[in-house]
């Protein structure tokens, strides 16, 4: 992953930098780094370990000023966090400096060539290679452009690179090759992102580089080229995005205020997305409704919580519009040969629209015979929205917690709203649409009430904050709310948790059961509940302890060993998006009682950009 930013002005571009780093830290936070070059050709760098906030107080201390500029936030996968390994690389006689998202895989055959031709590496990345590469080519023809193009060609794997040359200041090449980058258009100015969020505080004009192009950036100039180094033309785009968004609103926490900004989120999403008790199909893309006439399966490809998502939707889509629905891990489907029935639908879900293992999924699918292929993504301008031929947006905004929540909430209403388009046209009615809409119409009220629950679920919390493990369990579409309510717990409080199939139990994690595994299971009033009761009685009757999040009229009583929160569901088939707000409140409660950095949990990143 990691965040990239720079800039090229003719004022001191440091704060914009460091601005931008904070913005971008959802991508990586184990170290982070800042160069510039100023007008006397000298090329200064500052590095820490740790996150943007330790390189902001260090360049509190040493101020670096220059008009051309690269930084970059780091989540380690070529050696560990530290200030060696940390971005920007600079190579021999400090003469480039480079930052890097992505991965060389040929990292090692480079590290080799250039070891034996005297090179000596200061840091374990694979980053390191491509600063030497471009040295070496600068020393034949020393122009920044054509020294990246020529060590680029060399490169096997993904990168976004910004390099800076301290013999020509005031220039800045920009290369993008399966990471993604983003060059912000300023008033004689430019800038380069992972994001256009990072650029936001200076610009709201984008030009989004494509696979394989490189940029060559002045002040008032700027010339992309493609991968044979022919000049293109890609769009402006002018988007209308308010820099303000990170503020935490007088929540604790930034996972606080989105679990709680959960009711306007889905309230946000509905809007202009129903209308007199159905769902207006056009909002999945142009030609959505022609092409949902045809659908007679889907394929849901995705990872982390949105794959949760996908679960659910998966039983939504074969129990309420009857289609056949297969759901699959994108870093698994991204590898192996599948057959694809005759008119399936190949939805990808994602947060970010960013994460490499589902652009790399869909980029798959549209060679394999798709009927066409639907993004459900929350960022408008993501690799994956450009790539996919419908959209549908979750209007969640920005979300910064690392740990996902009203992200999960609206991925859900968006699926439940492509399973009401689709399943129109084969047999839902018009009736069967107005209760569902209905029923989509008051979440935004039941999820406020069970927000209510905050203080309950606190002191629950405080019974896990000395465990080691949990087991979650639920069953039928309950399942992968216990698998996102598990993900939550382990992903901020470091507690090792394991969602089961209820029934599964006996199969073996019965085995792990005593009173110090606490497990927590979600028992809505429908089909499955007397069989999740007697599952329930298997933990119990061997001294297991138990906490339950049930419907009042689920009838599950507190008792020795036994906590229950009635949560007063009524259980629909929006039950599973409601089960999943006390799972998150839980989490985040046990995650501050233990202490842990909620929203930058250790070794994770918001947005995945490798694989
Ligand atoms: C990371 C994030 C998760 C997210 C997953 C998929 O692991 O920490 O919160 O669910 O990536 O991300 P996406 O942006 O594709 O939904």
């Amino acid at each position: 992953m990691c965040g990239i930013v720079g800039a090229v002005a003719q004022r001191n571009v440091s704060p914009i930098l460091l601005e931008g780093l904070k913005r971008l830290e959802y991508r990586g936070y184990d170290s982070a780094g800042l160069a510039v070059i100023d007008q006397a050709k000298s090329l200064q760098r500052i590095r820490v370990q740790g996150k943007v906030g330790a390189l902001l107080k260090k360049h509190q201390a040493t101020p670096l000023n220059g008009n051309t500029g690269i930084a970059h936030t780091r989540w380690a996968t070529h050696g560990k966090p530290s200030t060696n390994n940390a971005h920007p690389h600079i190579c021999r006689d400090d003469q480039v400096a480079l930052v890097h998202n992505g991965i060389i895989e040929n990292h090692e055959q480079l590290r080799e060539q250039q070891g034996a031709s005297g090179f000596k590496f200061n840091s374990e990345t694979d980053t390191e290679t491509v600063v030497n590469g471009i040295y070496v080519a600068l020393q034949t023809n020393p122009d920044l452009l054509h020294a990246t193009f020529a060590t680029i060609k060399q490169l096997q794997g993904a990168y976004a690179l910004g390099v800076i040359n301290k013999s020509e200041p005031g220039r800045l090449i920009a290369a993008k090759n399966g990471s993604p980058l983003v060059i912000g258009v300023g008033i004689g100015e430019y800038f380069i992102a992972s994001d256009v969020f990072a650029l936001l505080p200076v610009t709201q004009q984008f030009i989004f580089l494509e696979e394989g192009d490189i940029a060559d950036i002045r002040c008032t100039d700027l010339t992309i080229y493609n991968a044979e180094l022919k000049i293109v033309e890609r769009p402006l785009n002018v988007l209308e995005l308010t820099p303000d968004v990170a503020d935490k609103a007088g929540y604790k926490h930034h996972m606080l205020k989105e679990i709680f900004f959960q009711p306007n989120a889905i309230a946000e999403l509905l809007e202009n997305r129903i209308s007199d008790g159905q769902v207006i199909s056009s909002e999945f893309g142009h030609g959505a409704d022609a092409i949902f006439a045809q659908v007679h399966s889907l394929k849901i490809v995705a990872c982390g919580t949105s794959y949760h998502a996908g679960l659910i939707a998966a039983h939504w889509m074969e129990e309420i519009a009857q289609i056949s629905c297969q759901i699959e891990i994108a870093s698994e489907y991204r590898y192996r040969k599948s057959v694809v029935p005759d008119n399936t639908l190949f939805v990808s879900i994602s947060q970010s629209g960013e994460t490499a293992d589902t652009l790399a999924a869909l980029q798959q699918a549209k060679k394999s015979g798709f009927l066409s292929t639907l993004a459900i993504c929350n960022v408008a301008e993501s690799s994956l929205t450009r790539a996919s031929d419908l959209v549908f947006l979750t209007h969640a905004g920005p979300e910064i917690g690392v740990a996902s929540t009203k992200a999960f909430t609206t991925q859900l209403v968006a699926l439940f709203l492509l399973v009401i388009a689709i399943g129109k046209h084969n047999g839902l009615s018009n009736k069967q649409e107005n209760m569902f809409v209905k029923q989509l119409e008051s979440l935004p009220a039941r999820v406020n009430q069970l927000l209510l629950h905050k203080d309950d679920i606190e002191t629950m919390a405080k019974e896990f904050a000395d465990k080691h493990h949990a087991l979650f369990l639920g069953r039928g579409s309950f399942l992968p709310v216990a698998m996102e309510g598990a993900l939550k717990l382990k992903e901020i409080s470091y507690i090792h948790a394991e969602a089961y199939a209820a029934g599964e139990l006996k199969h073996g994690p019965l085995a792990l059961i005593d009173d110090d595994m606490p497990v927590i299971a979600v028992a809505p009033n429908n089909n499955l509940l007397e069989k999740l009761k007697s599952n329930l009685q298997e933990v119990k009757a061997r001294g297991g302890k138990l906490y339950l999040f049930a419907d009042e009229t689920s009838a599950v009583e507190p008792a020795e060993g036994v906590y229950v929160i009635n949560i007063n569901v009524v259980c629909d088939f929006m039950a599973p998006i409601l089960y999943t707000i006390p799972l998150q409140l839980l989490a985040y409660h046990v995650a501050v009682i233990k202490g842990a950095d909620i929203d930058q949990p250790r070794n994770l990143a918001k947005s995945v950009t490798v694989e």
